[in-house]
Order: structure tokens, then sequence, then C-alpha cells
């Protein structure tokens, strides 16, 4: 691969995709102390909290408090989740600099996720995104079940294409493609990620990848050579939908970070530090986290994961 792969971007999901999978919730400072310490390991486009409703996800209740409570620091972006007007209203009176709005590909998914169809999601998407827009935000789209379905298993690519050209139409600037319940497997994503990639610039494509199968790295890898150079991933390999049965962690940015780097592609991430952040995290849920390349840092350092139990 080449030169280009200079550009490969990560967004840190782990504060919102992760947190959000997890019952034990953690406090406002605890949140914002992860965030600071993710700053400080390198990472600059954070996607911090979720504007959902409260009783959906508990452990984002607290998303105004933390977002109004984080460091402001140059060149580095925080992101939230905005499902509808309610949620931008929220999300307007914090200082977060970027929203992302969401659905899926998949009827059953999107109606337990928010509580409606696909097609009456594009009203409520269509009104948040230019609201946004016009308050000088810039809005990603995710369009989940990409891959598969939890509940209707495959999902016709059509159905994703469809989507995100209405997401583009609306002003979107990048629509993140999510394997939600990590079922893609690397030819499966080389072959729809080329199509995709016919219908829209791949600069305006991200990739998002749950590990739940173990195959969350070998998909972005895939990504990468299809031209996809912006990815998600969670710290400690975090998170997971509530809504979606059986979905895990999200690709782990340690795991990445050390890929990347192993196919000399600088990230400016400091590994012992987002290790540090993720042992932090550790410690708070009382559970090992799990990205391999964290258990091994933290097993070369002498401390078991079992003893930070
Ligand atoms: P609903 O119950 O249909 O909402 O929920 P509603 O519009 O009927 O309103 C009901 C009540 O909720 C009203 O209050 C509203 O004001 C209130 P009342 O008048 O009865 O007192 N309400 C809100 N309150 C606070 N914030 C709001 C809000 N909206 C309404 N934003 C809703 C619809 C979308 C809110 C709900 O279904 C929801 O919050 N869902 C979120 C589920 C979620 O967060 N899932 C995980 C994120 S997606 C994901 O993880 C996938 C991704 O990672 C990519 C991938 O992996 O594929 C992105
Ligand atoms: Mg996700």
């Amino acid at each position: 691969m080449g030169g280009f792969l200079q550009r490969v971007k990560i967004v840190e999901v782990g504060l919102r995709d992760g947190l959000q999978n997890e019952s034990q919730i953690l406090s406002t400072s605890v949140k914002r102390e992860v965030a600071e310490k993710l700053v400080g390991a390198g990472l600059t486009e954070l996607e911090v909290t979720s504007f959902v409703h409260p009783r959906w996800i508990p452990q984002l209740a607290d998303a105004q408090e933390l977002a109004e409570s984080l460091p402001v620091i140059d060149g580095v972006r925080y992101r939230a989740l905005v499902p509808n007007a309610k949620g931008l209203n929220r999300a307007l009176q914090t200082p977060v600099h970027e929203y992302a709005v969401f659905l899926s590909a998949s009827e059953t998914h999107n109606r337990k996720n928010i509580n409606k169809g696909i097609e009456e999601t594009f009203p409520v998407l269509e009104e948040v995104v230019g609201r946004s827009l016009e308050d000088g935000k810039r809005v990603r789209g995710y369009v989940s079940t990409v891959f598969g379905c939890p509940y209707e298993g495959e999902v016709p690519l059509k159905q994703v294409v469809a989507i995100c050209e209405r997401l583009f139409e609306m002003g979107v600037y990048e629509v993140s493609l999510g394997d939600t319940i990590g079922v893609a497997t690397p030819d499966q994503v080389k072959e729809k990620l080329k199509t995709l990639a016919t219908c829209f610039p791949a600069e305006r494509l991200a990739g998002h990848f749950h590990d739940t199968r173990g195959t969350a790295l070998v998909n972005a890898y895939v990504s990468l050579e299809q031209g996809i150079l912006t990815l998600d991933s969670a710290f400690g390999g975090l998170g997971g939908c509530p809504y979606a049965p059986g979905a895990s962690g999200n690709m782990a940015t340690e795991d990445l970070v050390y890929m990347l780097e192993g196919m000399g592609i600088s990230t400016g991430v400091d590994l012992p530090a987002l290790c540090q952040v993720s042992r932090l995290v550790q410690r708070e849920l009382g559970k090992q986290l799990p990205s391999r390349v964290l258990q091994s840092v933290l097993a070369m350092e002498g401390e078991k994961g079992g003893n930070l139990l």
C-alpha cells in the first residue's frame, strides 16, 4: 500500500460506544479523566457521549455535564451522537464540536435501537443535520448492520447504498459503515467496500468494526486496501450496542495502533500511555478489557489481568 496511508485517521469511540454497553456507571469525573488521558496519549478525534434518551442508555445520562467539563485543547475535537431534535437541543448547549446521526440498514434493528422504521427516521435526521449545519457544526452519519443484522441476518447492499445516498443528500460529510455485531469477514468487506467505493468517494467513508468474532483488525486492513482511511476504534476494545444482541467490543485502539505502526504508518498515539488509560478503566469497571495488545503490555509490566479485578 502506498504513501497515501499516512492520512489514516483514528476516531476514538470508547467513551461513547465503549461505555454505552457497560452497566456499571462510571462517574462523570472518571470519564473526564479518561478523555483527558486519551488526548494526552495523542488521540485527537474523540466521540465522547450520546444525547440519546437516558432511559435507553443510562451510562450516558451525564452527556451534558461531561461535554461541558472536557478540557479545551487546540487540535482536539469532541464528537457526540445525536438521535433527534430533542437530543440536538441538549447538544447545542454544550461545546461539543461535531455531531453524528445514526440509523440501521435493517428495519428491525432500526426499530429496536431508535424506535422507528427506517423511512420515518429520515425526516428526524434531516432536521438534526439541517439545524446542525446552520449552527456551523459538521455532521457524520453512521449506518449500522451493514454486514449483517442480529434480527434479519444478511442485509442487501442496495439498502446500504440507498441510506448512504440519503445521508449525503442531507449534508453529512462522511458515513461510517458499521459492522454492529462483528460478523463481517475480510472477503465480504472487500466485496462490499469495492461496490460502495464506486458509488461514493472512498475518502467520505469510514470503517466501524466490532470484534465479536475476532475479525475487526483484518477487516480494518482490508478497508485500508480499499482506500478507506478513517477507522473507528475504542480503547481497550470496549463496546457494543445494547440493542443488538451478541454485539461485543469495538476494534481495540491499542491493536489498531500496533498494526498501523508496524505498517510504517505514524499514528501520533503513544501506545504505553494509551494502555495506562485502559488500565484505569479496567480498574474502574473491575474487569479485564479485551484488547490483545493491552493485555500483553500489562503482562510485560508484570501486572497480570486477574490482579486488576
Ligand atoms: P422514543 O421513546 O421513541 O422517543 O425514543 P419519543 O420521541 O417518542 O419521546 C419520548 C420521550 O422521550 C419524550 O419525553 C421525549 O421528550 C423524550 P416525555 O414527553 O414523554 O417526557 N426524548 C428524549 N429525552 C432526552 N434525549 C433525547 C430524547 N428523545 C426523546 N434525545 C430515542 C427515541 C431515539 C430517543 C430512543 O430510542 C433512544 O435514545 N435510542 C438510542 C439507542 C442507542 O443509543 N443505541 C446505541 C447507539 S447506536 C450504535 O451503537 C451503533 C453505532 O456504534 C454504529 C454500529 O456499531 O453499527 C453508532
Ligand atoms: Mg458501534
